[in-house]
């Protein structure tokens, strides 16, 4: 194996190291609640094209992108019980990629052909999948999201970049990313440079900010592509959620192909009866308010069609935070198209974090053991509860 190959951790593609190690992961695939029942999706996950759909029961499969007989997309098939129908010719697959029905072909023939399939199992409101090699292992829990409060999984952020741009994203980048949006919730502009240290641990790596003056404040990264964080400011809903609550978050950064990248978000919102409700309905309205996408906004300010100052001042401060992250981390092209990066103290997740990854597909290219990842409780309680 040469050392390219485990340095390599851009390419996802089945057969490269970086994919077949994220493939050894239950990964998030959908939100639970953009598939309703009987409905179907392309999707494109790691490289790879598949047909996600949820039979008419209620549970979630996920199969091969084309159909057996002559390779029509399956996607565009329709849904009776829990099977998928080709639309081509009406073959139909169940969940386990078998083939059940082949209008005016013998019995017998349809008991020969089967297509891949992938187990899926529903948590958080995300349909995770898991594409690896042999049977798999649990999925992941995390007991800090199973807390009383309104959970919401969030729009998922499709980028034009490579995804490890967006597990690469550091604590440090808070106070300049993301300037604009501390100056419109607090009136004031951000603090400076902050202390940064990184360790290893159990689950990932942990990142420990201090800044003089203000308390300090921990970011959890978990093995391989998930973040998890407690926001401040950056709250779906109103100028004043974003001034007065916090979210626990994660964040999963997965490819769609080497140049896109999908983040599925979970929010924990720590409201509960009634004040629960009322955010749910401040939030779906700013999630559904017109007007421009981020994606739409960040890539003009990217072509310098405009600035992130002036930026619609109606827009909510989640949106916003989505705009600075894009703008800097879209910004950055691929790893192998910028200038030779200067890593300075301040990177030190980032330098961890892709050590760690680095050891990890080496043991996997030497077939040695990988490191078996938990997921404690309690993370989101390392930090202070108050916003601000
Ligand atoms: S291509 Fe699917 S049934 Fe013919
Ligand atoms: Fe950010």
């Amino acid at each position: 194996m040469a050392e390219a190959d485990y340095m390599d951790l851009e390419h996802t593609g089945p057969g490269t190291l970086a994919g077949r190690y994220l493939r050894t992961f239950w990964q998030p695939v959908f939100r639970s609640k953009d598939l309703g029942p009987g409905r179907t999706s392309p999707i494109q996950i790691l490289n790879e094209k598949l047909t996600l759909f949820r039979g008419e029961g209620g549970e979630a499969h996920l199969i091969a992108f084309r159909c057996a007989h002559r390779g029509s997309q399956l996607s565009v098939g329709w849904v009776e019980g829990d099977a998928l129908h080709c639309r081509y010719h009406g073959w139909a697959y169940d969940g386990s990629g078998r083939c059940v029905e082949q209008p005016g072909e013998d019995e017998a023939f349809k008991d020969r052909v089967r297509i891949q399939s992938y187990p899926c199992e529903e948590y958080l409101g995300l349909i995770f999948a898991y594409l690896g090699e042999g049977s798999p292992p649990s999925l992941r829990r995390f007991e800090d999201f199973e807390r009383p409060g309104v959970l919401e999984a969030g729009v998922p952020e499709i980028w034009p970049c490579n995804y490890f741009n967006r597990i690469d994203n550091d604590p440090a980048h808070v106070p300049f990313t993301h300037r604009e949006s501390t100056l419109r919730t607090s009136g004031r502009l951000p603090g400076g440079a902050r202390n940064l240290t990184a360790e290893e641990t159990e689950f990932g790596v942990m990142s420990t900010v201090s800044s003089p003056g203000r308390p300090g404040f921990y970011v959890h990264f978990h093995m391989p592509n998930i973040n998890q964080t407690r926001s401040v400011v950056r709250v779906e809903g109103s100028i004043e959620d974003a001034r007065n609550l916090y979210v626990d978050r994660l964040f999963w950064r997965l490819p769609i192909d080497d140049d896109n990248c999908i983040s599925y978000v979970v929010d924990l919102v720590p409201l509960t009866g009634e004040a629960g409700e009322a955010y749910r309905e401040r939030r779906r309205q700013s999630e559904e308010a017109a007007g421009p996408s981020p994606n739409e906004l960040a890539a003009a300010i990217l072509r310098g069609d405009l600035r992130v100052e002036d930026v619609d001042p109606s827009i909510s401060m989640y949106k916003l935070f989505w705009i600075e992250d894009y703008m800097t981390q879209v910004g950055q092209g691929s790893m192998a198209g910028r200038p030779p990066e200067h890593l300075a103290r301040a990177d030190a997740t980032v330098s961890l974090k892709r050590r760690v990854w680095q050891r990890e597909l080496k043991a996997l290219s030497e077939g040695r053991p990988l490191k078996q990842w938990t997921d404690p409780p309690g993370l989101a309680a390392m930090n202070a509860t108050t916003a601000g």
